[in-house]
């Protein structure tokens, strides 16, 4: 069996450990959310040929959205959109505080793409961009390190290639939106199937920067505007 299936089999049991209680200790958060790293534990993520994203130390303000997102039927994931289902606001962001502040080691990246002219694309969107098709670079966003940038951007570090290119497609075909104005969707109608694989085996196989935390705000200067959803009020 699957970890993921095996991992589903759980769920059941563990949904039950999901409800939310006045002020946990981060070790009591740790213990309630093991039924989230059962799939995203340190142990869980695989690059080269898994598909379950890294969700630690990724800014508060995105997993909350997605979180959201996966809770609105804007993000479809059978898992996922069950999860979350009957978790409350203050809750979810919670989750998502609990989980930008955890900092397990990364697992080696990729290896790079064997196609040099794949490897080139895929380098080019991400740190030029492609002006001819009003593509701008990944990293005016996503941050010269590509660790992120608070308080929403998510770094594109550590994430599985299949993952990268399965966000991508989705958007393309509406099973994936963010908050309006949804900036990806804008991004990834320029972007061709064979950009979108290209691009994502570059990032896949991308060195770990020695500071992996997202950057500051002030850092990046977004050439597009991206929605977000607002902290929920406490
Ligand atoms: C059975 C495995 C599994 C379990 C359990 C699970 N997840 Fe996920 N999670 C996934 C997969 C697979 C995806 C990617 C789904 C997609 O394509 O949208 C995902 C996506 C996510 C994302 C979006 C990540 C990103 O970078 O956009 C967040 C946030 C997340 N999960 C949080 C959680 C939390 C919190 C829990 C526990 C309440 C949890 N997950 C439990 C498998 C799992
Ligand atoms: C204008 C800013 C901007 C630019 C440029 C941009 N992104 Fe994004 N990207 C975002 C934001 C904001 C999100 C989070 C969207 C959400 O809330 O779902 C995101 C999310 C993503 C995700 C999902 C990550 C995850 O963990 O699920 C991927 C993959 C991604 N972008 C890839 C790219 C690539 C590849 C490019 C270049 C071709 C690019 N982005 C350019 C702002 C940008």
């Amino acid at each position: 069996m699957t970890l993921v299936a095996r991992t589903i089999g759980l769920l059941g049991l563990l949904m039950a450990c999901l409800a939310p209680a006045a002020a946990l200790s981060e070790q009591a958060m740790a213990e309630r959310l093991r039924a989230c790293t059962a799939c995203h534990g340190e142990d869980a993520i695989e690059i080269e040929e898994g598909y379950v994203p890294r969700i630690q130390g990724k800014p508060a303000g995105y997993l909350y959205n997605q979180l959201r997102n996966y809770q609105a039927m804007r993000r479809r994931n059978d898992t996922m959109n069950h999860m979350v289902r009957h978790l409350s606001d203050v809750y979810l962001w919670e989750i998502a505080e609990h989980f930008a502040g955890r900092t397990p080691p990364y697992p080696e990246p990729a290896t790079p793409p064997a196609n040099p002219a794949v490897a080139e694309r895929g380098r080019m969107l991400v740190r030029e961009g492609d002006p001819g098709a009003d593509v701008p670079a990944c990293q005016a966003c996503h941050g010269e390190r590509l660790a992120g940038a608070l308080p929403a951007t998510p770094g594109l570090i550590g994430l599985p290639r299949h993952y990268i290119m399965g966000q991508l497609g989705a958007w393309r075909e509406g099973e994936r939106r963010a908050a309006a104005p949804d900036c990806m969707a804008a991004i990834v109608e320029r972007l061709s199937p064979s950009d979108i694989a290209a691009v994502a085996a570059w990032l896949a196989s991308r060195p770990l920067p020695v500071d992996t935390d997202p950057a500051p705000a002030a850092a990046v200067d977004p050439p597009m505007e991206c929605g977000s959803i607002e902290e929920p009020a406490r």
